[in-house]
């Protein structure tokens, strides 16, 4: 290799004083040339919900993450069809939006899919170039390439499908001081002071379920039309065969922040959860979101205080001697992660401890993960035993197994 490959930090990154080597512990984040990148991607720019009340999802993420409000846009500001609210911890920002007018879209796609992801905005450094080569390589351009402009500068956006109704808007930046985009203004909540670290930093990776047979044709999709390349972890049939099951493969952009599990359903003896998903969100859609934090102890008692339910482990994935040869020595004596239920996983890099939640909604679709790396750049696939099983168990009492 010949220069050292220079690594940026997205706009919301700096703006939480995150730096480079606290990504690269974070969320794995290496070294990459983008000079012979088709597509190249900085890092996530946002993740846009729609929602049945956002001034009430907005609160959620507010109170129970910790999360900041920086931004709005509605009717006071001139947007007759929706409210939107932008929310960040971290470098991770979220926006939610919701329906005001009857006849917004957005209705109908709440009415479709209960609340859920859709739209995984990337921040690029050159907009047209991978419209481009997405066009040139089959991918459906939903928006052009674009300027908006307002008293903050100008923000070029495009937007292309990718899996059931979900979007990537591709965002740069560059020339943009807003608080969001242009039809967006600045707001904060009441009392909201300074605060200490915040309970999730960074956002680790997304996954989406797609339909049985279509996992591989999203992993060429992103290989081919956005130039990512596939990550070892993948999840074959073999793996709880007992159980309902699911195949995953990994795609990640080059420096590694932007990482999209691709899960299908398996067939199984019985219905697999990643059926239920698709069921319920009424075709493929985004899963789950990894939150990373360097405190998952922390985060998982001040969440858990403020009502959020995670999944449960059995003891006896804690008291397993087989399991615990494998985990070695981790930060925190074992205990700490049984009382807890935290799971942890290590490969030949390091380990990580992780945790899911149950689904956030109404519909037992989207839910989320806290983790936090030691070096391992997996995804708890030592896991997957552990998580099924517990997955199952509430599939089961939700009479859809
Ligand atoms: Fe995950």
């Amino acid at each position: 290799m010949g220069l050292e490959p220079t690594l940026t930090l997205t706009e919301q990154e700096r703006r939480a004083a995150l730096d480079i080597e606290r990504l690269r512990r974070l969320v794995g984040l290496v070294p990459h040339d983008e000079s012979a990148d088709p597509f190249p991607v900085t890092g996530w720019d946002a993740i846009e919900w729609v929602v049945g009340n956002a001034t009430q999802t907005a609160h959620f993420y507010r109170t129970v993450f910790g999360m900041d409000l920086v931004a709005y846009s509605g009717p006071e500001t001139g947007n007759r069809d929706h409210v939107a609210y932008v929310l960040v911890s971290g470098a991770i920002r979220f926006v939610v939006k919701g329906g005001v007018a009857p006849d917004s879209p957005l209705l109908d796609h709440h009415r479709r899919h209960g609340d859920g992801v859709v739209d995984i905005a990337l921040e690029v450094p050159d907009v047209d170039r991978c419209v481009a080569h997405a066009r040139s390589q089959g991918a459906t351009v939903l928006e052009e390439p674009h300027d908006l402009t307002d008293e903050y500068g100008t923000l070029r956006v495009a937007a292309i499908a990718t899996f059931g109704d979900t979007r990537h808007s591709l965002v740069d930046r560059s020339r943009y001081r807003g608080p969001y985009r242009p039809g967006y203004v600045p707001r904060t909540a009441p009392g909201n002071g300074s605060r200490p670290e915040p309970l999730v930093e960074a956002l680790d990776h997304v996954v989406g379920n797609v339909e049985l047979g279509k996992m591989d044709e999203w992993v060429a999709f992103y290989n081919r039309v956005m130039g990512f390349t596939n990550l070892a972890e993948f999840i074959g049939d073999d793996i709880a065969t007992e159980y309902s099951a699911l195949m995953s493969k990994v795609v990640a952009n080059g420096n590694h922040r932007v990482k999209i599990p691709l899960n299908e359903p398996a067939i199984a003896r019985r219905r697999s959860q990643v059926d239920e998903y698709l069921d319920f969100y009424q075709g493929p859609g985004v899963q789950h979101l990894a939150l990373a934090t360097s405190d998952i102890l922390r985060t998982v008692d001040r969440l858990r205080a403020a009502g959020i339910e995670f999944l449960d482990t059995p003891d006896a994935y804690y008291e397993d001697p087989e399991l615990r040869a494998r985990i070695g020595k981790v930060r925190v004596p074992i205990e700490e992660l049984q009382r807890r239920r935290i799971l942890v996983d290590r490969d030949e890099d390091g380990y990580l401890l992780q945790i899911f939640t149950k689904p956030i909604g109404d519909r037992p679709t989207v839910f989320f993960e806290l983790i936090e790396r030691h070096g391992s750049l997996g995804f708890g696939k030592g896991n997957f035993q552990a998580l099924f099983e517990a997955l199952e168990r509430e599939q089961a009492r939700r009479g859809n197994l």
